[in-house]
C-alpha cells in the first residue's frame, strides 16, 4: 500500500516533467509510473505476476527481474532462445523486448504487444518498481496539488463522492465454463479500496481534474488486477442491484467483460477477524476442492481439524495455521500434500477476514502458491 502511494506520489509530483525518453536512471525515476502501470494492466498482467513468490501464468513470473539474467526465473519452461540468451536484464533491453520481442531475442515465444514508445518508457519504469528491482520510493509527501485534487473530490463532486464512498461495488468476472465469480469493494476516503475477496488491494487517485483512476490488485481470478480511468460524474442511471457498466479491462481481449453494479449501503462487513461462527462451522464441515493438475481435475474433501491437521478420505494430509501481526490473528495458512499428480506440497494463505459469512454451498474459486488453481465449496457434515 504504501508503495503504491509512493509512486503515485512520485508520478504526480512529476506531471509537469516533459516527456523525457533516455533510459537514464534520473529519467526513470521521473517516469509516468501511474501510466506506466495501466500499460502493464491493460498489455501484461494478463500474463505475467511482479511479486515475490507469486506464480507465473503464461509468462514467467517478473520478480527481481532487472536483477537477474535474461530467461532464468526458476521452475518456468522457457524457449531455446531465453535459455541461451547471456544477457542481464537492464532497462534498455527491456523496453526492445517488450516492442519486438522477435527482433530482440530470436526464436522467442512471447507475442509482440502493440504499445508506443512513450508508454514503454513508463511501463519499464513502472516494472522496475513493481519487481522489486530498485527501491526508488520517495516518502509519500502529498503536494498540496495531490492532496488537493484528491481531498477535493469531496467538495467539488458530492454526488460521485457519496455513490463511491456510501455505497459497495460488486464486480463479477466470467470465468471459463459460463460460470462468474463476484466480490464487493469498497472505495475509502483515505483512497484505498478494500474487498471481501481474498487479499484484494486496491487504491485509487484523483490522477488529474478529468481522471477518478483506481487499481484493483490481487483479485484471485483472471485477469487478477486491472485499472481504470473515469470521469468523477456520478452515474446517471444507477439502480442499486443492475449492472450500470461493462468493461474490457484487457486490451485484446474485449470478450473479458467485468460487470460493476452497486448495492446500497455498506452492510457487508469487511474488516476484523473472522466470523465467530467461522472456526465451528469449519471443523464441522468438509471444504470440498476442486483441483486443475496437468488439466484435469482432482478432488480432495478436506477436513480442517481442530489440532490443525487436516486429513481427507482421499488420503490428502495437511497442516494449517494462522498468523498475523501484533497478536492480531488475521491470516490463515494451510498445506495439503499427496494430492495426485503434484510434486509436494500444495500451499496457501488467505485473509480471515474473508470468512465473515460461513456457509454451506458457498464455493469460490483460486489458486494455490504453485499455480494450480481450484474451485472449493463447502460441503455440509464430514462422511468418512
Ligand atoms: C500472451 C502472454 C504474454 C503477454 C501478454 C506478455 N508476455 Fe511477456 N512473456 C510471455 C512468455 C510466454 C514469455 C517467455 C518467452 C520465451 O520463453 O521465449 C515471456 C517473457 C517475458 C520476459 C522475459 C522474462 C525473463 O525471465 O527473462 C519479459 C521481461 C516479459 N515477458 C515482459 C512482458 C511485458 C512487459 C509485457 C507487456 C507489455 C508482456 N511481457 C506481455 C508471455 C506474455
Amino acid at each position: 500500500m504504501y508503495k503504491l502511494v509512493g509512486r503515485i506520489a512520485a508520478y504526480l509530483l512529476l506531471v509537469t516533467v516533459a516527456h523525457a525518453q533516455e533510459y537514464t536512471e534520473a529519467n526513470l525515476k521521473e517516469a509516468d509510473v501511474l501510466a506506466g502501470e495501466q500499460t502493464w494492466q491493460q498489455n501484461c498482467a494478463f500474463c505475467h505476476t511482479t511479486g515475490k513468490g507469486q506464480a507465473g501464468m503464461a509468462g514467467p513470473n517478473l520478480y527481481q527481474l532487472f536483477k537477474r539474467k535474461v530467461g532464468t526465473h526458476e521452475g518456468f519452461d522457457y524457449s531455446e532462445a531465453l535459455q541461451a540468451d547471456q544477457r542481464q536484464w537492464s532497462p534498455v533491453l527491456f523496453a526492445q523486448y517488450v516492442q519486438s520481442p522477435g527482433s530482440t531475442i530470436p526464436g522467442n515465444v512471447m507475442p509482440a504487444v502493440n504499445v508506443s514508445a512513450q508508454q514503454v518508457f513508463d511501463l519499464t519504469a513502472y516494472v522496475m518498481r513493481a519487481t522489486g528491482s530498485v527501491d526508488w520510493d520517495a516518502p509519500a509527501a502529498a503536494t498540496s496539488a495531490t492532496g488537493g485534487l484528491d481531498a477535493e473530490l469531496a467538495t467539488s463532486e458530492p454526488e460521485f463522492w457519496a455513490q463511491y464512498m456510501e455505497n459497495t461495488v460488486k464486480f463479477t468476472l466470467p470465468r471459463d465454463n459460463g460460470e462468474t465469480y463476484s466480490f464487493v469493494a469498497y472505495f475509502n476516503p483515505d483512497g484505498t479500496i478494500t474487498g471481501n475477496n481474498r487479499g484484494l488491494t486496491g487504491i485509487w487517485r484523483m490522477r488529474d481534474k478529468r481522471n477518478f483512476c483506481y487499481s484493483i490488485e490481487r483479485v484471485g481470478v483472471h485477469p487478477y488486477e486491472w485499472m481504470r480511468c473515469l470521469q468523477p460524474k456520478a452515474s446517471k442511471n444507477l439502480v442499486f442491484g443492475e449492472i450500470i457498466e461493462r468493461f474490457a479491462p484487457v486490451k485484446g481481449y474485449e470478450d473479458l467483460q467485468i460487470e460493476m453494479s452497486w448495492l446500497e449501503g455498506r452492510p457487508y462487513p469487511l474488516e476484523g477477524d473472522a466470523h465467530p461462527d467461522y472456526w465451528t462451522f469449519l471443523f464441522g464441515n468438509t471444504s470440498r476442492y476442486e483441483i486443475k493438475v496437468d488439466g484435469k481435475v482432482e478432488i480432495v474433501d478436506a477436513h480442517f481439524n481442530k489440532d490443525k491437521t487436516i486429513t481427507s478420505p482421499q488420503g490428502v494430509r495437511g497442516e494449517w495455521y494462522t498468523k498475523g501481526a501484533n497478536g492480531k490473528e488475521d491470516t490463515m495458512c494451510y498445506y495439503i500434500d499427496g494430492v495426485p499428480g503434484v510434486d509436494g506440497k500444495l500451499t496457501e494463505c488467505f485473509a480471515l477476514v474473508l470468512m465473515f459469512n460461513p456457509r454451506v454451498g458457498a464455493r469460490w474459486p483460486s489458486r494455490f502458491d504453485q499455480g494450480n488453481s481450484y474451485w472449493a465449496e463447502i460441503m455440509e457434515g464430514r462422511e468418512n
